[in-house]
Parts: C-alpha cells; structure tokens; sequence
C-alpha cells in the first residue's frame, strides 16, 4: 500500500503505545513482519526545548523503517517548528498528529483528543505541520469525537484530507470512553466512503480473524495493532501468513523465552541495563501470559533483583 509516495509493504502497522513502542518492542515487530512501526507520541514542546528525553525517544535504527513519528500539542507554530526539527535531525518516513490521546493531563492542556473539541484548531494546527513537512507524508491518528454526542467523523476526516494528510488512523472510540466499551468500526466504513486517502483501521482486532472482519465490514486500506501485540509480538507474522492462506503455528514456550531474552538484550543495548531492568518487567508479564505457572513465574521475574537473576530465570523456564 502507499501513503504519499510511501511504499508499504504490507497492511498491517504496529500502533503507537506510549511506554511500549520503543526501539526494542518496534524492531521486534517489524522483524516479525509489521508493515509500519510508529513512535511513542513526543511532546512538540519538548522538541523544541530540545529536551533530551523527548529527543532520545525519537530516535531510531535504519531496520526499522518505514517508521512513522507521532507528535502532540495544542499549537500551531509549535507542532510546525517540532515537525521541522524532526525531519531535519532524523529523517523519518512519515509524521504522524495525535489527535487520540484521552489522557487528562495531555488534553487539559488542548492536545491530542481535546482537538476533537475544536476542529478549527484542528485544521490550523496540521495545516501548520503540512506546509513545513512538504516532503513526506503528515498522517493523523484520531478517535472519533470527544463524546457520543459529539461525534465529528465523518466531517473532520474530510477537513484533514482538503488541508493534504495523506491518511488517517481512525480508533473509533470517543476520548470519553477511554478504553471501555467497544470500538464502533461502522464510522471507519463511514469515513472511508467519505475520503479518498488511505484510512486506518484501528481497535480490538485481537486475530487474524477480526483483522479479515475488519477490512471486509469497513473498506478499510490497513489495519493498526495495539493491545494485541503486546506480549505477542508473532501477530504481525500471524496476520501476514494468514493472508496469504498459510496456517500459523502459536509461539511454543521455547520461542515466548527466547522472545523474552531477545527484548530484554535489545533494551540494554538501547537504554543500559538499568532501565532495561525495569521496563521489560511489564513486558515479561504479557510475554508469560499463557504459559504454564505464569503467576508464580511472573512474580520471580517481576521481583527478581537484576538482569542476571531474570537470564537465570529465563534459562531455568527453557525445556
Ligand atoms: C499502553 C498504551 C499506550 C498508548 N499510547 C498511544 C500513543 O502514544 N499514541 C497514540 O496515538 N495512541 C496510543 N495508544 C492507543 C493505541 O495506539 C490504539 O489506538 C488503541 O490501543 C486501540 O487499538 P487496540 O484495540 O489495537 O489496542 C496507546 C494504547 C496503549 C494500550
């Protein structure tokens, strides 16, 4: 599929998750097979300040692209100045607007889902970031309105595509509902039937088998994976073999360890073994979900002293 003049490989993106997508967890995916991987979203002001943690959370390895970098904020000139600095320091495939985020500390401040409250605002704020970005793709990722009552799909989608985004991820939850309730993929049809650019369907896909329900009951071009790769990472893969009519075997234990080892060595390498440490600790309990005795596992591993213990442990689990 293309985006602009972006080839994609294959219609299957990694969402962007803040806390997850980082350098390991995105390299895992697009090594099993996910089409695009996306950035945690960064603070536009924190780019501009130069921050160095906002900085560090850009960056990426050549192996990973495409890649797609998500940014929020409340301002115009910010987002456009952000945006600039991006692509010239790092050289992305695509800038991505949040315009999803339900968090109350990112929308008290009129980022991310608040936009959806004025899309006047909206529209002066990625007309910003397109007129500085010309040379590659500004997509936007959006839910589909503040609350039940106020929901601005169609209309916003066909705004974003007259001021030039080159393709919307629609997760058609309103920032309201959080994460409850479910996605409602009837206004992703809607917004495909009312746009010419790529539209990307996002929420609850946990299988193949909904991914294939999603594309026949939206129209929908791809399809973006969150909560389900978490700890399963094989789903890009999953989804891929499945669409060309190959049966995919679930990960044995042997492979989940092995997975477990790969991330936590991919995270040293990239944040030192400190703060490896305690990011993988998350990503263990996902891993281990399904596993025999995953409780009494997981509790060894999550309280485990240091990476020599948790490699201890891992080699102990492997049969
Ligand atoms: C831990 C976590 C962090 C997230 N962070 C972001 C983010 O930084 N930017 C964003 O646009 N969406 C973020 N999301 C939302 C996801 O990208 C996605 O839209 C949502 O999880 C619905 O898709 P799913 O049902 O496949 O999980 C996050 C979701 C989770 C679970």
């Amino acid at each position: 599929m293309v985006i602009g003049k972006l080839k994609i490989e294959n219609p299957f993106f990694l969402a962007p998750m803040a806390g997850v997508t980082d350098y390991a967890f995105r390299l895992i995916c697009k090594e099993q097979g996910a089409g695009i991987v996306y950035s945690e979203f960064v603070s536009a002001h924190g780019i501009i300040r130069e921050n160095s943690k906002t900085l560090n959370m850009i960056q990426f390895s050549e192996a990973e692209r495409p890649i797609g970098i998500q940014i929020f904020g409340d301002e115009p000139e910010v987002m456009s100045k952000a945006a600039k600095e991006i692509v010239h320091r790092f050289d992305p495939d695509l800038i991505d607007i949040n315009y999803g985020c339900p968090v109350p500390k990112i929308t008290k401040k009129g980022a991310g889902s608040a936009a959806l409250k004025d899309l006047c605002l909206m529209d002066e704020i990625t007309a910003a970031v397109i007129e500085t970005v010309k040379d590659r793709p500004v997509t936007v990722k959006m839910r589909a309105g503040w609350d039940k009552n106020s929901i601005v799909i169609p209309e916003a989608g066909v705004r974003l595509e007259a001021l030039g985004v080159s393709a919307i991820t629609l997760h058609p939850r309103t920032a309201n509902q959080k994460y409850t309730g479910f996605a409602d993929w009837s206004l992703i049809k809607e917004l495909k039937n009312s746009v010419k650019i790529p539209v990307i369907g996002n929420g609850d896909i946990r299988s193949p088998n909904d991914a294939t329900r999603m594309f026949e009951e939206t129209g929908c071009d791809a399809i973006m994976i969150g909560r389900a790769a978490l700890g399963n990472p094989w789903i890009f893969k999953q989804l891929n073999n499945d669409r060309d009519g190959i049966v995919s075997l679930p990960p044995s234990p042997n492979d989940l360890i092995e997975m477990c080892e790969r991330h936590l060595q991919l995270l040293i390498e990239d944040k030192g073994e400190y703060i490896a440490t305690n990011l993988i600790r998350k990503h263990f309990g996902w891993y281990i979900k399904g596993f025999p005795s995953a409780a009494s596992i997981r509790k060894s591993l999550v309280s485990s002293s240091g990476i020599d213990e948790m490699r201890e442990i891992l080699f102990t689990m492997k049969s």
